[in-house]
């Protein structure tokens, strides 16, 4: 039998899940402004049910309008919102899954935005990341709260939901209670251990009063906050048991909060598969109930040899629901060739969610969150159409347009299809990328698409072919901005280097320390050269609030690279770069200079597609050189509308 421990039944108090594979809870934003639950969002879970997963946890669920972390965040905090909550369990036991309800309140991670209100908190210190001041809870609002997750939890089982978690993790409000970090309390719920426990099992107690004994409750935790001044491993193991004994049925075993370096709640690429189940583990040596284990596990064969080893109960995998719904049913199957992986980017979901204010998606997967439109119509009539360039969003938009019945062939100049997922995904932590290519190429095999390679599309081949579509997806070439000395033989683009068509000696000077320019230095690190990178902006471009941010800096630094900002660059010569900083000139010795300063699109085909009168779109870096996000769900739509 494939995956023995993942796919094997489970009880937790009467419910009996049919596998052990978890969708954890992820926020989307789909929700309404009302609280109440939408088509799109119903439409994504159960998209996810579908797929093969015994037990889906919805997203973070308001017990009041204060605690809501994002403006559309759903709510349970009164009895008229109930039918629309009904909807997913209803949803989602039409495939068989198990359906629970995460009950949330914020605290001082949200914003006065959201929460209608000055956020409340234990006391009144401002989230570290957010800075947004908060109010310290009276005893009054404490008690509210108790009674407000109790009639949540109450209303969810009305509405047909198998069980509720309790969000005690990732810093949220009842997490605050129980870390010195936000908690300063000096009554009975701050000050000694036992008081900062108080709210939280004040809360678990309450919820178990309201909805019995026979309805499954469990709590998610931060097995341990990873802050300076917050609480351990040790703290958890202590809590634990005391949380049993006030009636969970299953410990959800999440890590840190928003301040831990790195964040470590949603560890991106740089971090190891399933890195955090040495704490689930350490949870349950100390308590009887399941133990659900997370942190990046998106292979469904590491997740059975952790349940067969003993380190939890279940799994529950995340993003890989985002980028894969159907992935549980595959490796059931033994399809591992199927399966889209996360790569942990964070690009496409959290970042998205909580940096540029969207609703969540995957970078990789452009039909996520989108499952409420339905399968595109197939074409009528089918057309004859040409995909140009094979690199992310070429790929996408050829599978888009395939599937509804076109005669798709794509082309590409180069000998190999990636586009720049080829030099992307050679820095440390990033080869995942190119799996993506991979599971890409077979699909397009399976509808027959032919994959033209060492084939550049000219002007005389469109006028003489004639196709009736073209999907322009060319790319971006890499930017050359007038800098004397740019020509000389020390010089070499990052590209280049990284795919090894340049072989790096150093001491090498990077100019740019974006992304491209930051990876670089990292690859070329982890080669044991030595590195400088110049930037003209006087702060970096690479925030160290992002998970891969945080690491690359840290891998940079750690390895002795250094990083120097304001610096402009006058020339390159023989022997490094010459460069202003402060009023002053310096000269960086380099026997290889690599450059990542931009890109620029590759859009020349364009104006011949207009002189031919042939329908085209243009789509990824071609149009604007952005993300793999904007190449894939460009390419996706293109070719889902011809
Ligand atoms: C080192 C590096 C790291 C990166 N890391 C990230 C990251 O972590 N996250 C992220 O979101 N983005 C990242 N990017 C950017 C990302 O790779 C690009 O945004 C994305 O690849 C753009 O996809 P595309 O399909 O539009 O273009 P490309 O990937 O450039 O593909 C275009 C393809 O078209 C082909 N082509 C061009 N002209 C013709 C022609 N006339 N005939 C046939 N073929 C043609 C090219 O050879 C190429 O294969 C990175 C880029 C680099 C260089
Ligand atoms: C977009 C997004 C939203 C999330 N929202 C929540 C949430 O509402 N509640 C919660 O407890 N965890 C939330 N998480 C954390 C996930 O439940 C999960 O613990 C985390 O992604 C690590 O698991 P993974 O590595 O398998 O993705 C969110 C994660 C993502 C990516
Ligand atoms: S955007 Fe990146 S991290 Fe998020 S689900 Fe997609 S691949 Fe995974």
């Amino acid at each position: 039998m494939q995956l023995p421990h993942l796919l094997a039944p489970i009880t937790i108090n009467g419910m009996t899940i049919k596998n052990r594979a978890v969708m954890p809870p992820m926020g989307t934003g789909y929700g309404n402004a009302d609280g109440t639950v939408s088509e799109r969002l119903v439409a994504y879970l159960e998209q996810r049910a579908k797929g093969g997963t015994g037990l889906i946890i919805t997203e973070v669920c308001a017990v009041d309008p204060r605690g809501k972390g994002f403006p559309n965040e759903i709510g349970g905090w009164k009895d008229e919102l109930i039918p629309s909550l009904a909807r997913i369990p209803q949803a989602l036991h039409r495939h068989g899954a198990k359906a629970a309800l995460q009950l949330h309140h914020a605290g001082r991670e949200t914003f006065e935005l959201a929460a209608g209100a000055m956020p409340e908190a234990p006391s009144a210190i401002p989230s570290v990341i957010l800075g947004q001041p908060c109010e310290a809870m009276s005893l009054e609002r404490i008690a509210a709260m108790i009674k407000a997750f109790a009639l949540a939890a109450a209303r969810a089982r009305s509405a047909g939901f198998d069980a509720v978690e309790l969000h005690g993790a990732h810093g949220y409000l009842l997490n605050q209670f129980l870390s010195p970090f936000s908690n300063q309390r000096d009554d009975l719920y701050g000050g000694s251990e036992e008081n900062r426990m108080r709210f939280v099992l004040e809360i678990v107690a309450a919820v178990r009063r309201k909805v019995g004994d026979d309805f499954p409750v469990w709590i998610r935790v931060s097995a341990d906050e990873l802050v300076k001044g917050g609480y351990d491993l040790a703290f958890m193991q202590r809590l634990a048991p005391k949380l049993a004994a006030a009636g969970v049925n299953a410990i959800h075993c999440s890590v840190g909060v928003y301040s831990t370096p790195g964040n470590l709640a949603i560890a991106g690429m740089d971090t190891d598969p399933g890195f955090n189940l040495l704490r689930a583990r350490a949870l349950k040596s100390v308590v009887d109930v399941p133990v659900i284990g997370v942190g990046r596990i998106n292979d469904p064969r590491l997740a059975d040899e952790a349940i067969g080893r003993g380190d939890a109960d279940l799994i529950s995998f995340g993003r890989q629901h985002l980028t894969d719904p159907d992935f549980i049913n595959k490796a059931a199957a033994g399809n591992y060739d199927d399966i889209r992986w996360c790569t942990a980017c964070n690009q496409g979901c959290i970042e998205r969610l909580s940096f540029e204010m969207k609703s969540a998606t995957c970078s990789f997967n452009p039909e996520c969150g989108r499952e409420y439109k339905g399968a595109p119509a197939k074409a009528e009539p089918a057309k004859r159409v040409w995909v140009i360039g094979a690199g992310p969003a070429g790929l996408a938009a050829a599978m888009a347009s395939a599937a509804r019945g076109h005669r798709v062939e794509v082309f590409e100049k180069e000998d190999a299809p990636g586009g720049q997922l080829q030099s992307a995904s050679k820095p440390p932590h990033k080869a995942v990328f190119l799996d993506w290519v991979k599971s890409s190429l077979r699909q397009l095999e399976k509808c027959s698409v032919p994959m033209h390679y060492r084939h550049t599309v000219g002007a005389d081949e469109l006028k003489q072919q004639r196709p009736e579509a073209v999907i322009l997806a060319c790319g971006a070439l890499p930017a050359t901005p007038p800098i004397p000395g740019l020509k000389l033989k020390i010089v070499a683009d990052a590209r280049d280097v990284l795919t090894g068509k340049v072989a790096p000696s150093g001491p090498v000077v990077v100019l740019g320390a974006g992304y491209v320019g930051m990876e670089t230095a990292d690859f070329l690190l982890a080669k044991g050269l030595a590195v400088t990178v110049l930037e003209l902006l006087p702060t970096p471009p690479v925030t160290k609030l992002t998970a891969h941010g945080y690491w690359l800096h840290k891998r940079i630094k750690d390895g002795g690279g250094r990083l120097i900002f304001g610096a402009q660059v006058v020339a390159i010569e023989d022997a490094g770069v010459r460069y202003r900083r402060a009023e002053s000139e310096h000269v960086e010795p380099a026997t290889l200079v690599v450059t990542a300063m931009g890109a620029k699109s590759e859009n020349t085909l364009q104006a011949v597609l207009k002189d031919l009168s042939i329908p085209f779109s243009i789509v990824g870096d071609a149009k604007n050189p952005r993300r793999i996000l904007e190449a894939i769900h460009e390419g996706h739509k293109a070719g889902s509308e011809i």
